[in-house]
């Protein structure tokens, strides 16, 4: 059974300040034991800060590989684009900017299949592991329990096969890491903030919740899970 560690802060920014010390211990952690580190990251709007203040640790980070957990299936340079909130945050300052950021292409290829294809191909070739092995993945959770972009009653859900896979999610077309890869991370990092995230932070704490009514159930690695959660929505369960 997944065991969840659950830190609540007192707001967003104090999560956001103690999002980006954990994650550069990580990192640290990783970059002790192995050569390089892969990391992957959610889009949304929760994380910004924690970006914007984890690009300012010093850290090797000419040694860390950053994927992306998910992608909206638009142009780079769309305001809906996690490729431009991560080059627009955690890319903006150095020394983070010295990392390696491997982007999810979009609308270059022709279709979100070719894409899921292309970062796939990149994702076995950077990371070791079958599936996939990264040393954190750091998610969201939405208001309907979706997680990367792993919605309700998608097929997304059902792939097992694939490391990343199709999906849709708020009218887009998305791009996902899969589950088998979610459960094959060293480490996973939710961060959880608002009144409105309640509901689904309750659902995703219990042992008796489905994962096709809250897709974060299927996140299930054999570490524990740490969730940083704020006040409104640890108040809101
Ligand atoms: C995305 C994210 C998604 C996000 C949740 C929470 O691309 O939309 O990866 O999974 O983490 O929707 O989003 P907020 O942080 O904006 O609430």
């Amino acid at each position: 059974m997944t065991k969840y560690i659950v830190e609540k802060t007192s707001d967003l920014k104090g999560l956001s300040r103690l999002a980006s010390q954990l994650i550069a211990s990580y990192i640290d952690l990783a970059l002790d034991q192995r050569e390089r580190c892969q990391i992957a990251l959610s889009g949304g709007s929760t994380p910004k800060e924690t970006y914007r203040l984890l690009s300012k640790e010093h850290l090797p980070w000419n040694r860390v590989d950053i994927f992306l957990a998910d992608e909206r299936w638009v142009d780079i340079n769309h305001e809906d684009s996690n490729s431009r909130l991560i080059r627009e945050t955690l890319l903006s300052n150095s020394p983070a900017s010295e990392a390696t950021f491997h982007a999810i292409p979009t609308t270059d290829l022709s279709t979100p299949s070719e894409s899921a294809d292309a970062y796939e191909n990149k994702i076995k070739t950077i990371c070791g592991g079958n599936p996939p092995i990264f040393d954190l993945v750091l998610l969201g959770l939405g208001e309907d329990g979706h997680t990367a972009s792993l919605f309700p009653k998608t097929n997304s859900l059902e792939v097992k096969d694939r490391f990343i896979t199709t999906s849709e999610g708020n009218s887009m077309n998305r791009i996902t890491l899969t589950s088998p890869v979610l459960c094959s991370a060293r480490k996973i990092l939710f961060l959880v903030s608002g009144s409105n995230k309640g509901q689904a932070l309750k659902r995703m704490l219990d042992s008796a919740e489905s994962p096709y009514r809250t897709p974060a159930k299927l996140v299930r690695p054999d570490s524990e899970i740490t969730v940083l959660a704020d006040k409104a929505a640890v108040e809101s369960i």
